[in-house]
């Protein structure tokens, strides 16, 4: 978030956002579409008995492998098409990621998994990517038998089923992250349907922490004009962030503290990383409120169709397609993807034009590529396009105008 424009007060034309951002209308019961009160009632991860909040995904997968027993000399299966965050934990705890292919549809290729060596394979990450649920039934009965227990990374999907069963709670753990579905700061989840997690024993944040996580996602929302008639409280707020913040500077110059007390989670700050400080420390109270506590129905509702108008609009384009034949019902994306040919010319104009949408460029290492040549490809040919709740209609049409116009650009170059 461009912070130094905010704190100059100084709003430029209204920007799009990437991830949801509070707003007036977070807080707003109605949906446009669809039947809000089947949709309030939508299987969740988040509904699995056994849950902790933490302060991103990648802490409660490191969480989930530490309670899975991984380390030293163990392997884990991830998936060859991933996020540098998904593996970060795997080598925090000492394992090595062992990779495997996708299918085109990024689904995970059990006969191709039978034939790999599995020795010492202590844990597979099943990602449900954008949203859209895994096969869990059959990666499950792989796992079982072959004694590999199975994390669910939801970090994409918190809302829908997988095979008759509320996403989440077919592993013997789920991750979830939920700063992509909800506008806060910080926030992951570790559930589980099956293992307790009553003897996790997690910290309360710093009251910086705290402080901070309330007031950034407030400042967000100004930054992004959701507070129509609130906007002149935005000095006020952003003084009141700046005093704190010198405050505890100074507090931090004069203490012993290590330097990660007083950082914030990498999650949290948008770059990857996992930092042993975040381990054992809660999700700050502002986000774990709002999270309960902010309307499921219109959150599910319009991801829903902002994807289904994305996909109308941009389904026709030449040299791109959408990656999924459609959205099934039930499921309640993270992303729209797309699928370009020749990426780096439109994604560099895009991203030029201030569109929010991002790939994950790279992989983890060489080996990733070589085990799946397609996962290596998706990373920069796969865009992914918001869809989030917060999206005006304005903001959607704006996106699509953009893609569309860069892509019949570059046809024509
Ligand atoms: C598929 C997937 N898993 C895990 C993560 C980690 O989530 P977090 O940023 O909450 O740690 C991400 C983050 O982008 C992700 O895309």
């Amino acid at each position: 978030m461009p912070s130094e424009e905010m704190l100059s007060l100084n709003f430029p034309v209204p920007h799009v956002p990437k991830n949801p951002v509070l707003g007036w209308s977070s807080f707003s019961r109605a949906s446009s579409t669809e039947e809000p009160i089947a949709l309030a009632k939508m299987p969740s991860v988040l509904s699995l008995p056994n849950k902790r909040y933490v302060t991103s995904a990648r802490v409660a997968i490191a969480l989930a492998l530490q309670r899975l027993g991984v380390g030293h000399g163990d392997r884990v299966l991830v998936p060859a098409y991933h996020c540098l965050s998904m593996v970060e934990p795997i080598v925090f705890c000492g394992a090595k990621p062992c990779f495997f292919p996708l299918t085109p549809k990024l689904e995970v290729p059990l006969d191709a998994l039978e034939r790999y060596d599995l020795s010492n394979v202590r844990a597979i990450l099943v990602t449900h990517y954008f949203g859209f649920p895994q096969a869990m039934r059959s990666i499950c009965a792989f796992a079982h038998a072959h004694g590999i227990p199975v994390i669910e990374d939801c970090a994409h999907a918190i809302f829908g089923v997988a095979d008759g069963k509320p996403i989440g709670s077919w592993g013997d753990y789920a991750a979830v992250s939920l700063m992509k579905f909800f506008p806060v700061y910080d926030g992951g989840c570790l559930a589980s349907a099956t293992n307790s997690l009553d003897d996790l024993r997690l910290q309360r944040p710093s009251p910086r922490f705290e402080a901070k996580a309330l007031l950034n996602s407030i400042e967000r929302g100004l930054f992004y004009r959701r507070f129509p008639g609130m906007q002149a409280a935005a000095k006020t707020t952003l003084m009141v962030k700046d005093a704190m913040w010198r405050g505890f500077k100074r507090m931090r110059a004069r203490s012993n503290a290590t330097p990660y007390a007083y950082q914030d989670p990498a999650a949290s700050e948008g770059v990857n990383g996992l930092d042993p400080a975040w381990l054992d420390r809660r999700i700050s109270f502002a986000s774990q409120q709002l999270v309960e506590h902010l309307p499921i129905a219109r959150i599910i509702a319009r991801r829903r169709s902002n994807y289904l108008r994305l996909d109308a609009a941009l389904r026709g384009l030449r040299d791109a397609r959408p990656l999924f034949d459609g959205l099934p019902d039930g499921v309640v994306p993270y992303v729209f993807p797309l699928l370009v040919e020749r990426p780096d010319r439109v994604f560099r104009r895009l991203k030029t034009d201030g569109v929010p949408l991002f790939r994950w460029e790279r992989l983890w290492n060489d080996e990733a590529a070589l085990t799946d040549p397609l996962s290596a490809r998706f990373a920069t040919e796969i865009f992914q396009l918001p869809c989030h709740q917060e999206l005006t209609d304005e903001d959607l049409e704006w996106i699509i105008e953009r893609v569309q116009t860069a892509f019949h650009e570059a046809s024509e170059a």
